[in-house]
């Protein structure tokens, strides 16, 4: 039972199809795209990665999201509760948990990360980045992660800055960030890749990103590509749900779901463009993983005019960029809490905050003090972090998902429950459906089942 009706109160709500539009988007596009796609990529070999996790966002990730925010609406209810509502006694609610996990799993390295972009930021603001080689870069930033105090500092920062958000609720907080920052993101993103590809030798680098080398794929690629997609556009962890339970029924699903899938994207490919062409052309490795973006951006920035304001405004909004995501992060388990056991949403801000950022401490010293502890398969904490949530848990949860909505819960429901007051739901109707019932569900599972008996 939902607490909030319990006591009387309605549901919060999106001011419309254009707020719930703009959290969104907010939550997709943040540090998977900027930061996590092009190491991935760069660790995956290129093109041939990047063609699959198209495909990927297309035939799985879509359907996903769809599957997602018309279960949250159609229930109104946390990832949990709204599988409970829709099949009682049943274990399909399991998915949701898998979600919740993720979910706080993601927030803990997330947490990690947006602490770099803030330093990064205080950094660039007292003009740091005007003059830097690559090489440069690279020690910098090895010597900010190698000891742990500053790390952490900034990771609590970007954390308290989470919480405070979800602490002053919807409307205030999460709408009101994203309208304005982050068409600024996209311009100066565009600037860099302007930038980027005019740099000497920065064609290879483009070459790199958009020419597919088939001879390099192995089923590793095509796993780490459909984590990617699930990543970038904020699927399979509930947070579609939660944030869908906030719609109101007058409006049109599509048109959500389009401009998800499209800014996602856009921003991932700008983001590939403005690193790889500058990472050839600096001499660089595109393989470097996580610090990839830290070292390459203000190598960059030291070759523009004005880099120095650039790199500062640049930094500031990729923070605000991760932490609108953070926030539609912390509110899955954040609203689980809210619903199913009542809590306020100031217990629910601190105590579930303060855990997962309890639990993002080993992700941080993962790169100082715990660097010789290794994790899952061998990878150090924060990879293991990632690759548990991103590669495994959110695919899981959105296999489960998509199961749920085309053979349980039934394709024509789900479909008929896309459409506002006034459009006509989704379009090319018996599409998504074949898509639903038999596509997503059966190449996540083959994805799957191959990485399950080739490792
Ligand atoms: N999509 C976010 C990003 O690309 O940075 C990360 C994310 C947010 C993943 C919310 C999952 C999620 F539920």
């Amino acid at each position: 039972q939902d607490s909030a009706e319990n006591q009387g109160q309605p549901r919060e709500q999106w001011s419309g199809t254009f707020g719930f539009i703009l959290a969104s988007i907010g939550s997709a596009v943040g540090l998977g795209s900027i930061w996590r796609f092009p190491f991935v990529t760069g660790e995956n070999g290129g093109g041939a990665f990047v063609l699959i996790y198209l495909a990927c966002i297309l035939l799985m990730g879509i359907p996903v999201l769809l599957s997602e925010i018309v279960l949250g609406r159609s229930t109104q209810r946390n990832p949990v509760g709204a599988f409970r509502r829709k099949a009682p006694d049943t274990p399909w609610f399991l998915a949701g948990f898998i979600g919740i996990t993720a979910t706080v799993l993601i927030l803990a390295f997330y947490s990690t990360v947006g602490g770099w972009t803030l330093a990064y930021t205080w950094d660039a603001l007292s003009g740091e980045f005007g003059s830097i080689t690559v090489g440069q870069a690279e020690a910098r930033f090895g010597s900010f992660i190698g000891e742990p105090e500053t790390p952490l500092l900034w990771q609590a920062l970007f954390m308290a800055l989470t919480m405070a958000i979800c602490y002053f609720g919807l409307e205030k907080g999460i709408e009101r960030t994203n309208k304005f920052l982050m068409p600024m993101l996209g311009v100066l993103l565009f600037v860099l890749v302007l930038r980027s590809v005019t740099l000497p030798g920065a064609m290879e680098g483009v070459h790199f990103l958009l020419y597919p080398d088939w001879s390099d794929v192995s089923l590793t690629t095509i796993f780490e590509a459909l984590g990617m997609a699930f990543f970038s556009l904020s699927v399979g962890a509930g947070a579609m749900i939660t944030y869908g339970s906030f719609l109101s029924k007058k409006e049109s699903v599509p048109s959500a779901i389009g401009n998800v899938a499209l800014f996602s994207t856009l921003v991932s490919l700008a983001a590939g463009l403005a690193i790889f062409p500058a990472v050839f052309s600096l001499g660089y490795e595109p393989s470097t993983g996580p610090p990839l973006v830290f070292i390459t951006l203000p190598a960059v920035f030291a070759h523009m005019p004005a880099g120095a304001l650039f790199a500062a405004l640049f930094f500031l909004l990729l923070t605000v960029a991760a932490l609108t995501s953070a926030i539609s992060l912390l509110e899955v388990p954040l609203r689980y809490a809210g619903d199913e056991f009542g809590w306020p949403r100031g217990k629910g801000t601190l105590l579930i905050g303060g855990f997962i950022f309890l639990l993002g401490i080993p992700a941080t010293l993962s790169f100082n003090l715990l660097s010789d502890v290794k994790g899952l398969a061998g990878l150090p904490i924060f990879d293991s972090m990632d690759f548990l949530a991103s590669n495994v848990l959110l695919p899981l949860s959105g296999l489960v998902i998509v199961l749920f909505a085309g053979w349980k819960w039934g394709v024509s429901r789900l479909l008929s429950e896309a459409k506002g007051t006034s459009d006509n739901g989704m379009p090319f109707k018996f599409m998504w459906g074949f898509i639903l019932r038999w596509i997503a569900p059966a190449l996540m599972a083959i994805v799957f089942i191959f990485q399950i008996v080739s490792s």
